[in-house]
């Protein structure tokens, strides 16, 4: 039975993204899948110490309940996750949570033999106030290796007052039922807006010159068109920053070596580090 992960991102409760997170949920559940929902805005998290033991000792310093999401991010085929926008993008435990997913970098091949898929959802006050929302949610869905099927960004401001719209209700119950179909290959993912990254759905972009643009967020390169549309070669978009060959070229190729650099340096850090002691 395909398994679903919901994770709610706000501690209100029932806030707008616990209310659609289990409309989603509902969906899925309706298409025959197993879901559990849990709000990671009321778990123990902490913040990513920084040691790396993630990635030396593969495993991470840290006692709270992260060891336990890992297990749920892991054995769950497809992840539902709805959080509130505050200060522009979403809430800070996803931050969090993203920070920890370093060493999904070690699982990479395993989850990519399976076929899963993401659906965020995000709710915001304002459409002019959410610049990132969708944009890091849906990083860090594919942080932890869920590739994104489609997202819905709602907009309600006080609490509950979500369920005024009936018609984006709707839409995210359909939006889970069609997260479980895409998972077992009967649907599609959503096809990006030309000025969209073709690889994350991004709308935002850094301008390189000539034309050049790079997403930020998967950090693929192409060009933008005298149309605004967006064109990255098929290539790049196969080897973008969340593709498994790059992650691990990541971890190998970056992460590890630069540890080798710093053993070196150290003697000279720790002499220079003497005055501020
Ligand atoms: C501290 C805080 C910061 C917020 N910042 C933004 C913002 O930058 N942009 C926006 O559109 N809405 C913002 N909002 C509005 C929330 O996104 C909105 O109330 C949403 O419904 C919260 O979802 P929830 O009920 O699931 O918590 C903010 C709300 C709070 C409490």
């Amino acid at each position: 039975m395909t398994k679903i992960l919901t994770l709610v991102a706000s501690r209100r409760s029932p806030g707008n993204s616990e209310l659609l997170a289990r409309e989603a949920s509902a969906g899925a559940e309706q298409a025959g899948a197993h879901v559990e929902l849990l709000n990671i805005a009321k778990l123990n998290i902490s913040p990513c110490e920084g040691c790396l033991g993630c990635v030396f000792r593969g495993k991470c310093a840290e006692q709270d309940d992260m060891d336990m999401l890992v297990e749920k991010f892991l054995a769950a085929d497809g992840l539902i996750v709805s959080a509130p926008i505050y200060l522009l993008s979403p809430a800070s435990v996803v931050k969090k949570v993203m920070d920890r997913a370093l060493m999904m970098a070690l699982y990479v091949d395993e989850l990519s033999q399976r076929r899963r898929g993401a659906l965020s959802i995000s709710v915001a006050g304002k459409a002019d106030w959410n610049p990132i929302g969708m944009e890091v949610l849906n990083q860090m869905a594919l942080s932890y290796g869920f590739p994104i099927f489609n997202y819905l960004e709602t907009y309600a401001p006080g609490p509950g007052e979500i369920l005024l719209q009936d018609d984006t209700i709707e839409k995210a119950h359909n939006l889970g039922h069609d997260l479980v179909d895409f998972i077992e290959d009967k649907k599609p993912a959503r096809i990006p807006e030309p000025n969209q990254c073709p690889s994350c759905y991004s709308r935002s972009f850094r301008l390189l010159g000539n034309n050049r643009i790079q997403c930020p967020f998967c950090l693929v390169e192409g060009i933008m068109d005298s149309q605004g549309a967006i064109h990255i070669p098929e290539e790049i978009l196969n080897d973008s920053f969340w593709t498994p060959k790059h992650r691990k070229r990541h971890l190998e190729d970056w992460i590890k070596a630069t540890r080798g650099v710093f053993l070196k340096n150290r003697p000279a850090i720790k002499e220079k580090l003497e005055k501020y002691l």
